[in-house]
């Protein structure tokens, strides 16, 4: 069963259709990448997913529950499962990290201070930050900011953690890196993880189901049998460079070398 499905969804935004018949689903503890060019519907997908924007058509259901008419205190209770990291997702500047990790439970739940504090240092332990507690966001690099950004997406729980860029804006090692967080919330924490991402090489290697946008619509398998499709709209979203890669990729993770 799919933890997210969208079935039959058209949205126009005036008279720019962005999706006509967009169905897709996304299996549970797996990691999807949503890939297409810039302005293609990456962000409004999750937004879909995460009940801020309802489609004009067609059905989205999250955990078997359809989103698509749903009061805001039954949605509220959907976003429960749902932990979001929106792009370029910043963090309160005028407060501690500490703060701003906490700020969901403070609001959202009724634990003692005791307990959020714990709960806060575990999820920063899970993002790879430690002792951070009263920096400010200025004080951090890049890299940090992010992780930290993913420690207040997950303070809560969540089943599902929506990835809107990633790794946008970030240098190679930092890339890397939240690479190696989004593979260690799924496996560890069993995460469904829904991510959109222009960065093919780092797409291809981590993604458990790749999601291709166009015309309105999209295509969807693994990595590596899009790879090996002969659809040439395919293979030109792909790329030689990116065939390349995976050929790479997929030869080394079948003699057991990692890459
Ligand atoms: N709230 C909105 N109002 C009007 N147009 C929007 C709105 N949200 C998105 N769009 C348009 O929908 C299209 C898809 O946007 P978006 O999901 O942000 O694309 P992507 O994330 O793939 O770059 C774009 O043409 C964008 O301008
Ligand atoms: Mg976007």
């Amino acid at each position: 069963m799919a933890h997210v499905e969208l079935d039959g969804v058209d949205l126009a935004f005036g008279r720019r259709s962005v999706f006509e018949g967009l169905s897709c689903r996304f299996p549970p503890s797996r990691i999807s990448v949503i890939m297409g060019a810039s302005g293609m519907g990456k962000s409004t997908i999750l937004r879909m997913v995460g009940g801020l924007q309802p489609p004009d058509r067609g059905s989205v259901k999250v955990a078997g529950e359809e989103l698509v008419g749903l009061g805001e205190v039954a949605l509220g209770r959907v976003r429960q499962r749902l932990g979001m990291l929106f792009q370029n997702g910043a963090l309160l500047d005028s407060m501690t990290v500490l703060e701003n990790v906490a700020l969901p439970l403070r609001e959202r739940s009724r634990l003692d201070e005791a307990t959020i504090v714990d709960r806060v240092h575990q999820r920063l332990a899970d993002v790879g930050l430690h002792d951070v507690d009263d920096l400010l966001p200025g004080e951090l690099s890049g890299g940090m900011l992010r992780r930290a950004a993913f420690a207040r997406a997950i303070v809560m729980a969540p089943e599902i953690l929506l990835c809107d860029e990633p790794f946008s804006g970030l240098d190679p090692p930092n890339v890397s890196r939240i690479e190696e967080l989004l593979l260690h919330l799924n496996r560890q924490l069993g995460l469904t993880l829904i991510v959109t991402s222009h960065h093919m090489a780092t797409s291809l290697r981590m993604a458990d189901q790749l999601f291709l946008l166009r015309d309105g619509g999209c295509i969807d398998g693994r990595p590596e049998t899009l790879a090996a499709s002969h659809d040439s709209a395919i293979a030109e979203f792909i790329g030689e460079d990116g065939a390349e890669f995976l050929a790479r990729h997929v030869a080394r993770a079948a003699s057991g070398e990692p890459s």
